[in-house]
């Protein structure tokens, strides 16, 4: 309790405590503390103000004096460190605050198409080009439409050829599709003639994943039904795709083959003028005339409509067109491999 009487020694040493816990405060709550402790109603100077009634009134207006003097110096010193605190406190925000616009920013990739997927819709957008339409059909396929619509009936040699996945159980006649040429069928029954489909897609083969092989790659089927379409229809419209891809001096070759579904078939070279180390012919897929079978199968009468297919590779298009030795490049979905073409969206 501080000495209740009002000497100069004692108004000075409320004074001094006052100021020295005034400039003691480092934040604004505690030179809160400090005003109550030293300015408030409990503290010493208030005491020594109120008790001003209890003086001799003929020394009553010094030690009112003394007292006032005291209490005023006080009073400035805690505005001033008032403000000043609140300076500080409104720096030390800010600061704490700041954003440094020229810090490096976290860049986050952006993906992009695989380019086998951009390789497919470039083809297909080339058949676009000439007013044919885009279909799709389940990977996972009627063994019906697989092979039997496609004159590869039960015991066809061709169907051995073809290593199947089949699912359980077998009763299901159901497989994942080893060839999009069953789309053929599905867009001759889902569509009025005359019919230009092309349907890009997965295929799945009990192959092992090697170099030039995996067991889940991808197709380009194309399948015109009109009437009066001839080889030569089969011919210009390969060239055409050959040219849009690799260029002006692109040709197309035609060697007999067989394949159940066409008849006659022939296998598809594609002459290459620009490639890396000189221009030559690539094996590039299977064409012919569509079976009648077929048709028949898709109840379409042959002596009024034929038309003509064609099936390629996608992963093989994309190995030659872009020199590339390892397929497996194209399916471990490394980002480095994918940057090569460019990161399309
Ligand atoms: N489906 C055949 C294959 O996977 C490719 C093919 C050959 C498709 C001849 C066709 C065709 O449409 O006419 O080997």
């Amino acid at each position: 309790m501080p000495d209740p009487t009002i000497t100069d020694s004692s108004v000075d040493a409320a004074r001094d405590d006052a100021l020295a816990a005034i400039a003691a405060s480092t934040t604004l709550t505690e030179l809160r503390a400090a005003r109550t402790a030293h300015a408030g109603e409990a503290s010493a100077l208030a005491q020594f103000n109120a008790s001003l009634k209890t003086v001799a009134p003929d020394q009553r207006a010094a030690a009112g004096k003394l007292v006032g003097q005291a209490r005023a110096r006080v009073a400035e010193a805690l505005s001033s460190r008032e403000a000043e605190l609140a300076v500080a406190e409104e720096t030390a925000r800010l600061a704490s605050e700041a954003v440094d616009v020229t810090a490096v920013a976290t860049r986050w990739r952006s993906g992009a198409r695989h380019p086998l997927s951009l390789l497919m819709e470039q083809m297909a957008d080339i058949f676009i080009g000439m007013g044919w339409e885009v279909a799709e059909g389940p990977e996972l396929e009627n063994e019906w439409f697989n092979f039997d619509a496609l004159n590869m009936d039960e015991d066809h040699p061709a169907r051995g050829t073809q290593d199947t996945f089949f699912i359980d159980p077998i009763e299901s006649h159901l497989l994942l599709r080893t060839q999009t040429s069953p789309v053929q069928v599905r867009s001759l029954l889902d569509r009025p003639l005359p019919v230009y489909v092309v349907s890009p897609g997965k295929v799945f083969r009990k192959d092992e994943l090697d170099a030039t092989h995996t067991p889940v790659f991808h197709q380009l089927e194309g399948i015109a039904i009109d009437k009066g379409l001839t080889m030569a229809h089969l011919r210009g419209t390969l060239e055409h795709l050959a040219r849009a891809m690799f260029g002006d001096g692109a040709e197309i070759r035609l060697r007999p083959n067989y394949f159940p579904f066409t008849e006659p078939s022939a296998e598809m070279d594609v002459w290459q003028p620009n490639a890396k180390g000189g221009a030559r012919w690539v094996e590039w897929g299977g064409c012919g005339m569509v079976n009648p079978n077929v048709l028949r199968a898709a109840g379409i009468d042959p002596e009024v409509y034929q038309g003509f297919a064609f099936g390629m590779g996608i992963e093989r298009t994309l190995q030659f067109r872009n020199e590339m030795n390892d397929m497996r490049d194209m399916v471990e979905g490394d980002v480095r491999f994918s940057q090569q073409f460019g990161m399309v969206v």
